[in-house]
């Protein structure tokens, strides 16, 4: 009888045992010996234990994650009992320092509408409505940014790379990797607070890398799009997933990369696909229940103007993605958002026309989406030069008189400005080699140089297709007047083995283009705003393919493929600090101000291409292409030491 209370009394402490036992044995090389994470993930954070219910535990430990290091364990352990030892890992765990609770969380209309007078916040992809990417904050500046330095960074361990300009909340930071991962750091810190990671299904249909450029906010709310092309709706305190809607299909080749743009309590959402067959469009979804509200077309259907701007039924498959973001201007109510290349990208004897709206700017009205007007910067495009660049709202002096205008780099190599009250076209300057175009008509389409056009024996090109410019954005600084832009200097050989072979009957074939060995560089160009002249350029030995950020300290940060994150005298170019990440940067910098400091981050991880410059041809890639590290940069105070926070938290 003894006994037998005994071994009652110990029944649940022997499960608890086994669970301790089975877990030593298969979790914790990878989990660490007290949950607290390595190589797989922190199991004992309370926001990840209050996210996971014991039935996802058990899916997980029975079928493993396909296509990451975690393993099944189906038949080979009692998921009960590892799942009761899991649970008390989480009452058990030792806290950092910080309590790893998000503060509450609600950012308004209000809030996002003046997110240019926010310092301590990073609020939208470009900073503010405008994408002007420029902070007022002056801590660090010209005289001191040498004395910047690392105050603690991020591993993310994910795989292909960071492409992501975060958002800064209430002292947290949400940085999207690819293949959907969003993380939750705490900004003072570097404590992971939670992550997330979309199910993608396995087929899935991406041109140019498993890339997220960044997450929205709105309330409580983030909003990424998905490379399945969906709009997933996450709780911004815990990661909780709200809804998860359709965007548009893997089997249409639609995917989503872009940052979506929030306007009002509707979340504004781009597509990618163009370089296949598809057709593009932009939507807008409820913010509270992700309804779709309106889907605007970026090629007009029949008996709509402009669907005459194509052959036969071309429309259908024309392409026109728009995967980067938009911007907006309260006082027009317009948002502006780029249209990508019209498909097939070189072959455009099979579209002819000026196949609108592909490689234009359009003016919807976030309400309804109706097109208030649009400018196209490539009419029939026929090398791939895209038009999804970042529209920077700025007020102009253009003869003695201000105008309210957009500012854009276009892949075309073509710096423009356009009224973006009314789309006049105001002027168009190349910032690189071009000889695609010999100008601009007062109306300002592009005069087209014939001999450029894409034929059967290949004809060179400048700029190839990267640009000009990639979708990496550039800077304005209302202190200098001067737009910084990251800039891609190249040639390339374009061919059209398709229409062009059949004419003089030749075998086709892909038509595309091939890069000029040797002879891509970058440039850090400052461009005047209101002339489109070029002020100052610094050449870097590799194509520009990071973003920018200009700030009240008269600094310009970037970084560079082979890994430096640096700093330039906004006057000048002046090369004023450089700190070396380890891995190629394509992400942009971001600033923000927490307890009066200043803080500058830039996500580092190097995976895929700038547009064919990274393969093994380019050998000074070859040691840049893997990893994913937030860094966080302040003043260097001698004497204090940065927070602990109880290891690398994952
Ligand atoms: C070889 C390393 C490895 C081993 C062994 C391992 N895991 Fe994992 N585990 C991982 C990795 C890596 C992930 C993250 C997978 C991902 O990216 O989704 C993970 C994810 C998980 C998750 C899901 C976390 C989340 O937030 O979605 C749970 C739960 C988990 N592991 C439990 C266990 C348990 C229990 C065991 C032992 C029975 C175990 N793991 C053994 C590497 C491992």
């Amino acid at each position: 009888m003894r006994i037998c209370w005994f071994l009652l009394a110990a029944l649940p402490a022997l499960a608890q045992n086994a669970g301790q036992v089975a877990y030593s044995e298969n979790c914790a090389i990878c989990h660490g010996a007290a949950g607290e994470g390595g190589s797989g993930p922190d199991l004992t954070s309370a926001a990840w234990q209050a996210s996971m219910t014991d039935a996802d535990l058990e899916a997980v430990i029975e079928r493993g994650r396909p296509g990451t290091a975690m393993p099944g364990f189906a038949g080979r352990v009692n998921p009960k009992e590892l799942i009761s030892h899991l649970r008390a890992l989480g009452r058990t765990a030792i806290r950092p320092t910080t309590d790893l609770q998000t503060p509450p969380i609600s950012v308004s209309n209000e809030q996002l509408l003046r997110a240019g007078g926010e310092r301590s916040q990073w609020l939208h992809y470009g900073r503010d409505y405008t994408n002007q990417r420029f902070s007022p904050l002056n801590q660090v500046h010209r005289g001191n940014v040498t004395r910047l330095a690392p105050l603690w960074s991020f591993q993310t361990g994910t795989p292909d790379g960071l492409q992501a300009s975060p958002l800064v909340v209430n002292g947290v930071i949400y940085m999207t990797a690819s293949w959907n991962y969003v993380f939750a750091i705490d900004a003072r810190t570097g404590a992971e607070l939670w992550r997330y990671r979309k199910r993608l299904p396995e087929k899935l249909k991406y041109c140019c890398g498993p890339v997220n450029r960044g997450v929205a906010i709105h309330g409580g709310t983030l909003y990424m799009a998905t490379l399945d092309a969906r709009l997933v709706a996450l709780d911004a305190r815990t990661g909780r997933v709200k809804w998860d809607v359709e965007v548009g299909r893997v089997e249409e080749n639609h995917s989503c990369t872009g940052p979506p743009l929030v306007v009002g309590d509707r979340v504004i959402v781009g597509m990618a696909g163009g370089d296949y067959a598809t057709r593009g469009f932009i939507d807008a979804y409820d913010a509270g229940s992700g309804k779709r509200l309106w889907r605007f077309w970026t090629i007009p259907g029949p008996g709509e103007k402009g669907n005459d701007t194509w052959s036969g039924d071309s429309w259908k498959t024309g392409g026109g993605a728009t995967w980067m973001n938009g911007s907006y201007d309260p006082e027009f109510n317009l948002i502006y958002w780029g249209i990508g290349n019209p498909y097939p990208d070189y072959d455009g004897d099979v579209r002819t026309g000026d196949n609108l709206y592909t490689n234009c700017v359009v003016a919807l009205d976030p309400e309804t989406g109706a097109l208030r007007w649009h400018y196209q910067f490539t009419p029939w495009d026929v090398w791939d030069y895209d038009g999804v660049n970042e529209m920077v709202l700025v007020d102009l002096k253009i003869g003695g008189r201000e105008r309210k205008a957009l500012v854009h780099a276009d892949r075309n190599g073509h710096f423009f400005a356009v009224d973006r009250g009314t789309g006049e076209f105001l002027y168009a300057k190349p910032f690189v080699r071009v000889n695609w175009a010999k100008g601009f008509d007062a109306k300002g389409r592009p005069i087209v140089n014939p001999d450029a056009l894409t034929n059967y024996e290949g004809v060179e090109v400048c700029p190839g297709a990267a640009g000009g410019k990639e979708w990496n954005a550039m800077a304005y600084s209302p202190l200098t007047r001067l737009v910084y832009v990251p800039v891609i200097e190249n040639c390339a050989i374009f061919s059209n083995y398709g229409a062009e072979a059949k004419k003089k009957g030749l075998p086709p074939g892909p038509s595309g283009f091939r890069y000029l060995p040797n002879q891509a560089y970058g440039k850090v160009t400052a461009v005047h705003a209101d002339t489109g002249e070029i002020a100052w350029e610094v050449r870097t030995r590799t194509p520009m393919g990071s973003g920018m950020l200009a700030t009240g300290g008269g600094l310009v940060f970037t970084g560079d493929a082979e890994g430096n994150f640096t700093a330039f005298d906004d006057r000048n170019g002046k090369l004023l600090w450089s700190y070396q990440t380890g891995s190629g940067i394509r992400a942009a910098p971001i600033t923000f101000e927490l307890d009066g400091r200043q803080y500058v981050a830039i996500a580092s991880g190097m995976a895929g291409a700038i547009r064919g410059y990274t393969g093994p041809g380019a050998p000074w890639m070859q040691n840049y292409r893997s990893g994913g590290t937030l860094y966080v940069f302040a003043l260097f105070e001698p004497g204090a030491s940065t927070r602990f926070h109880g290891g690398a938290k994952r």
